[in-house]
């Protein structure tokens, strides 16, 4: 489970030197948690690493890891993550058979749940059932690559969940992933997102904590 601080800064390991990992999530302390990118090769076209990583990482990480898997059959595979140790596991509408069922599994765990939905997914069918999930990532690119740009037009759907969530009094975290930097985070902040995921902007830096501190500090909405 992920503490209640808001605004969060989830820095990614994506962009991270993926052969000094200790390392590298060592120099990101001033995160409110670990953005771990599981890919398979099949639901996005990259491939980046599996359970017996992250196992790994949940002994050397001083944070919590925010794990989003991207893909294929999450209701086989996601459950473990939870049961690892993960402090959240988000795992793709677009793949799961059966997402509140699958839901409810990684809850029993002990783990937040996370509900992501790529850049063209509406999220409509879900404003009535935000009480099954504990986080909901609204993608702001294509998933499967870091340093890409921006998707302004995912805005709508963030603001209309976000709506959603103040009607229900739900304390939900919003989380977008994607082109996030000083110069994007005030919009999404200002679409309702709480929590921001950042691998570029972080590790791109010569100081990622210090990256992390502006992106925080730029976490607030865009003046009328
Ligand atoms: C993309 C991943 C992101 C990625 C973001 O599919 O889910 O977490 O690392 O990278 P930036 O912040 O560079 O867009
Ligand atoms: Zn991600």
């Amino acid at each position: 489970m992920l503490p209640p601080v808001r605004p969060r800064i989830h820095p990614s390991i994506l962009s991270a030197d993926f052969v000094n990992l200790e390392h590298e999530v060592g120099r990101i302390g001033h995160a409110d948690a670990i953005h771990v990118d599981v890919m398979d090769n099949h639901f996005v076209p990259n491939l980046t690493f599996g359970l017996p990583m992250v196992e790994r990482l949940l002994e050397v990480a001083k944070r919590p890891l925010d794990v989003h898997l991207m893909i294929e059959d999450p209701d086989r595979w996601a459950p473990g993550y939870a049961s690892a140790g993960a402090a959240s596991v988000t795992f793709h509408v677009e793949a799961a058979e059966d997402p509140v069922r699958l839901a409810r599994t990684i809850r029993a765990k002990g783990a937040f749940v996370g509900l992501a939905l790529k850049p063209g997914t509406p999220i409509d069918p879900w404003l009535d059932r935000i009480g099954e999930f504990d986080l909901i990532l609204i993608m702001t690119v294509e998933p499967g690559f870091g340093g890409q740009s921006f998707m302004t037009e995912t805005m709508p759907k963030l603001r209309s969940l976000a709506d959603g969530v103040e009607a229900a009094g739900s304390n939900l975290l919003l989380q977008v992933d994607g082109g996030i930097s000083t110069a994007t985070i005030p919009i999404a902040a200002s679409n309702g997102a709480n929590t921001f995921v950042a691998g570029s902007a972080v590790f791109g830096a010569t100081d990622p904590n210090a990256a992390i501190e502006a992106l925080r500090a730029s976490a607030v909405p865009a003046p009328e």
